[in-house]
């Protein structure tokens, strides 16, 4: 398997920290210390439907398809406003795809467990030119009244196509069920049957929880798969981390000893857009000329669950 495209669309608000200072008890200097995030963008106008459909048309476009082209659309999304059908329909219809389609809800991980679906599905032969668009919204659930959570979330969708080729080497995936470290619960608003007591929960973090369980999962993946393909920490050449907080992508380059140049961050710029991240500063270092044919890269993402994955992959 191979990312043979990859595009993005953002919305157009630019959130500050300042601006988040206005409406909850917090200040530029605490986020940016304690998160490196200094702006976020955030859908204020837009729909998350346009967004993701014009990262899917860039990505298709950028990989020399059609929308027609396209054997297999997976949409990795936690929320949006339709609970059905999957956001993967509606934005087929966008941009004139025909293929079978498909929501996966893995939240920070969602690109990375989409990669290792899709790399299934090409090596059994099954499908040749698959769409992973990743489209999230976390403004839609943080709790806006509360600065525990929601300093840390951007808006934004990014996209890949994924085709048949030798660059993803080894990929580990997996999964420890911690539901109480990250979660989101919804009340069911009528059923004249219910008899158990129901209630609504905007998003709810642990923060220091998943500060530790992220760089400790992240950073064993990364040793884990870099040995599996037989490379040396050092033989690669560029580690595209999810970016959650800047100390969580620091504490795991300083745990893992890797050098300040080969682990780049848009966190300051973007905040947490979820599984969007990791396409997104892929598609920036491709664009700066940052990444050549050859390179090899190491992805990581982890996310609510608690899942987390890695994998070694060279550029063609
Ligand atoms: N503004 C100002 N003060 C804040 C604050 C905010 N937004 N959030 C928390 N605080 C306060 C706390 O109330 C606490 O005050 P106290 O000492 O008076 O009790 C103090 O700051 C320290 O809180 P703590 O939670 O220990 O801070 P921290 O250094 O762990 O940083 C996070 C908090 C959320 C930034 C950090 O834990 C983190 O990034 N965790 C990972 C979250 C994440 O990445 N989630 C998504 C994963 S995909």
């Amino acid at each position: 398997m191979k990312i043979s495209g990859t595009g993005v669309a953002l919305p157009q608000l630019r959130v500050t920290n300042d601006m988040i200072a206005q409406y909850v008890d917090t200040s530029d200097e605490w986020i940016s210390s304690r998160t490196g995030i200094k702006e976020r963008p955030m859908i204020s106008t837009e729909s998350l439907i346009d967004l993701g459909a014009k990262a899917a048309k860039d990505a298709i476009a950028k990989a020399g398809l059609a929308p027609t082209d396209i054997d297999l659309f997976i949409c990795s999304n936690v929320v949006n406003s339709y609970v059905t059908p999957s956001l993967a329909c509606i934005i087929q219809g966008e941009i004139g795809a025909t293929c079978p389609c498909f929501d996966i809800n893995n939240a920070c991980a969602g690109f990375m467990t989409a990669m290792d679906m899709a790399d299934g599905y090409i090596s059994s032969g099954k499908y040749k030119n698959i769409l992973v668009v990743c489209a999230e919204e976390p403004s839609r659930i943080v709790d806006w009244k509360s600065r525990d959570a929601c300093i840390l979330f951007g808006d934004a969708a990014s996209a890949a196509v994924l085709t048949a080729g030798d660059s993803l080497k080894t990929m580990k995936f997996s999964t420890k069920s911690m539901p109480d470290v990250l979660y989101y619960r919804r009340k069911l608003e009528y059923n004249p049957f219910l008899k158990k007591e129901e209630f609504n929960k905007p998003l709810q973090m642990n923060g220091r929880d998943v500060f530790k369980t992220a760089v400790s999962f992240s950073s064993a993946d990364i040793k884990e798969v870099v040995e599996a393909t037989g490379w040396k920490m050092e033989d690669v050449d560029m580690f595209v981390l999810h970016q959650a907080n800047l100390r969580i992508i620091e504490a795991i380059r300083q745990r893992l000893d890797l050098p300040d140049e080969k682990v780049p961050h848009n966190v300051e710029r973007m905040g947490n857009t979820s599984s969007a991240c990791i396409p997104i500063l892929l598609n920036e270092l491709i664009e700066a000329g940052k990444i050549k044919k050859g390179d090899k890269l190491v992805f990581s993402a982890f996310g609510a669950g608690f899942s987390s994955a890695a994998c070694t992959y060279v550029w063609e």
